[in-house]
């Protein structure tokens, strides 16, 4: 089926909210002050360095005036080797609207350290804005812009929908930030979020998942997919999309409904595996709700290659995709 065939009509598209961007530019940073910094893995001693990092924006036109998908952008401290100002690094919003506070002064993201080696001549490699607020102290000031982003969103009626959110890593921040939002409002939202960490000491915000989980037993479903936990049962990396082949019983009913919307966030790659399991899953009215496919790629979802999405594996105003 091609997106241009008229005689299909998806069903429970979102209208997506108007929201406020670039209220703060980037030759106009305003300051911020850290509030909280902590260590959001599961465990200290897991294998990535991600905090939890709180910025209060009182009385900066950042204050309360962001939604969940949205970022903000951090200006770093000093000049490049040409003498010219750093560029602004986007990070993603992991606090609800009213931010950790609830009165919009507490803004906050999840971040974390990329620690690496140059290609050519292994040599280390840190990355300079996340080395930079990972290393900020409770009190230190940070030079701030936006919101940005129009696109990764809740729709503007939350309630009529249901969600399935998939992370890897940090891809988790616009999901907790969503999440609080719509487990916080009395609405019949169900929420199925699959979390996907190498480890599971480096699962992010685990015990607040867990906890919502208990507190919202219809509503908030929480679904972990550690990938290099092998054991003589599991003999291949599990990741998100494995989840979501695992769950298949219970998860195909939620997507067959033309309330459910995918939110996939994390590491590029992802998307096509979670695109392949969904065409397995799925019978073909079901999968065109989120998926338009191009008839000259075939039905076996194995032939699909990344480089398909989004021309020829076009996903529908269903599903939002942002990886990085
Ligand atoms: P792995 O690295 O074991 O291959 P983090 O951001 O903390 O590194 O976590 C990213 C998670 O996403 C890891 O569990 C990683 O697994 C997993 N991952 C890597 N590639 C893919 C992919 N193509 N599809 C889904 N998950 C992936």
């Amino acid at each position: 089926m091609s997106e241009s065939d008229p005689s299909v009509t998806i069903q429970g598209i979102p209208q997506l909210p108007e929201v406020q961007q670039h209220l703060v530019r980037p030759t106009d940073p305003v300051t911020g002050t850290v509030t909280v910094s902590r260590v959001c893995t599961k465990s200290k001693k897991a294998a990535g360095f991600v905090r939890h990092i709180e910025i209060d924006v009182s009385g900066t036109p950042l204050e309360n005036a962001w939604v969940p998908g949205q970022s903000f952008g951090v200006v770093p401290p000093g000049q490049t080797d040409n003498g010219k100002s750093h560029k602004l690094r986007l990070y993603s919003i992991a606090a609800p609207t009213g931010g950790e506070t609830g009165d919009g002064t507490i803004i906050s993201t999840t971040l974390k350290r990329v620690v690496d080696e140059h290609w050519d001549d292994h040599t280390l490699f840190t990355g300079l804005c996340s080395n930079y607020l990972a290393d900020l102290q409770v009190g230190d000031q940070v030079q701030l812009t936006g919101p940005a982003g129009k696109r990764f969103l809740l729709p503007a009626d939350p309630a009529a929908h249901n969600y399935i959110f998939i992370a890897t890593g940090t891809g988790i921040a616009p999901f907790r930030s969503m999440i609080g939002d719509l487990l916080k409002a009395d609405m019949p939202a169900r929420v199925d979020l699959i979390m996907g960490a190498p480890y599971e000491s480096d699962l992010l915000y685990d015990e607040d998942f867990t906890e919502l989980a208990k507190d919202y037993p219809n509503r908030f479903h929480y679904r972990t997919a550690i990938s290099r936990h092998l054991t003589p049962t599991q003999t291949k990396k599990l990741y998100v999309q494995s989840r979501l082949q695992e769950d298949a019983p219970v998860l195909t009913e939620i997507l067959k409904s033309d309330r459910t919307l995918i939110y996939i966030c994390g590491i590029a790659g992802m998307e096509l595996g979670i695109i392949q399991t969904l065409a397995t899953i799925l019978d073909p009215t079901s999968l065109s709700q989120y998926l338009s496919i191009d008839p000259e790629i075939g039905t076996d979802p194995a032939q699909w290659n990344r480089k398909m999405i989004p021309r020829k594996l076009k996903p529908t105003k269903r599903m939002f995709l942002e990886v990085y």
